[in-house]
């Protein structure tokens, strides 16, 4: 888990909070001066985390920063800490997403263009408390605020214990074969066994 210099008993006042481009948790209140605090303390939270979740992938570059989460309105991260906790208060975790507009590839290999995609963007737990059920609270907390189901959910590049993650508790298995780096499920196309309306999906070049 992630300690820092400074208290985040302030910034967590819920175990798990969602932050957006302004780099406030949704539980704050209060003025601009108390603002420009918690952003900054947020935004080294958001970095730290950024990179210890790149180092965990193996990737060169860190996917989640708070200089790009300033940068775009449709994006959030949830971040998770243990507040009193038995290592006192720490950093746990952090979960991206987003929404994109994606050329898919469908069931039969026909081409869609997806508007406002959910996208799982980026995934870390700390290696301490991994396996602790910890990355499905998170992830619940997610699909509740979000107002998503696992299988709408596109997903950036999944690495093999994200695959096991999302088999394990949402059954989620069969991947429908795209070209580019996104990896989505069977259902993902189907609403009730018909065509999913509602995700504003139009066959590309329609
Ligand atoms: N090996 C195999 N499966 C694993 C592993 C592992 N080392 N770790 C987690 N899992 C899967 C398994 O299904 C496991 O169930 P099991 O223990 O019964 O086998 C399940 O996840 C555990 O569920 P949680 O405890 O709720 O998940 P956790 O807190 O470990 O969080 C996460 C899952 C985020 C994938 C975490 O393991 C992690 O941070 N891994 C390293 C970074 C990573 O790979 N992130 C995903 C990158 S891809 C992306 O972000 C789009």
């Amino acid at each position: 888990m992630a300690n820092f210099k400074f208290d985040i008993q302030s910034i967590f006042t819920e175990p798990i909070v969602r932050v957006s481009s302004n780099l406030l948790p949704h539980t704050f209140r209060g003025d601009r001066r108390r603002a420009l605090d918690i952003s900054s303390k947020m935004s080294q939270i958001i970095d730290h985390m950024g990179e210890l979740s790149a180092v965990a992938q193996k990737l060169s570059k860190p996917v989640t920063s708070s200089q790009k989460l300033r940068m775009v309105e449709n994006q959030t991260v949830y971040v998770m800490a243990d507040i009193n906790g038995c290592d006192g208060d720490v950093v746990i975790g952090l979960l991206k997403v987003g929404a994109k507009n994606l050329y898919l590839f469908d069931n039969v290999g026909d081409t869609r263009k997806v508007d406002q995609a959910p996208c799982i963007l980026d995934f870390y737990i700390h290696e301490t408390r991994q396996r602790t059920g910890l990355g499905k609270r998170i992830f619940d907390f997610m699909l509740a605020e979000e107002n998503w189901i696992p299988v709408k959910c596109t997903v950036d590049r999944p690495s093999e214990k994200l695959l096991k993650f999302l088999k394990k508790y949402y059954g989620l298995e069969t991947i429908i074969p795209q070209t580019n780096k996104f990896v989505l499920y069977e259902g993902f196309f189907e609403k009730d066994g018909t065509k999913d309306k509602c995700m504003e999906i139009d066959r590309a070049g329609a």
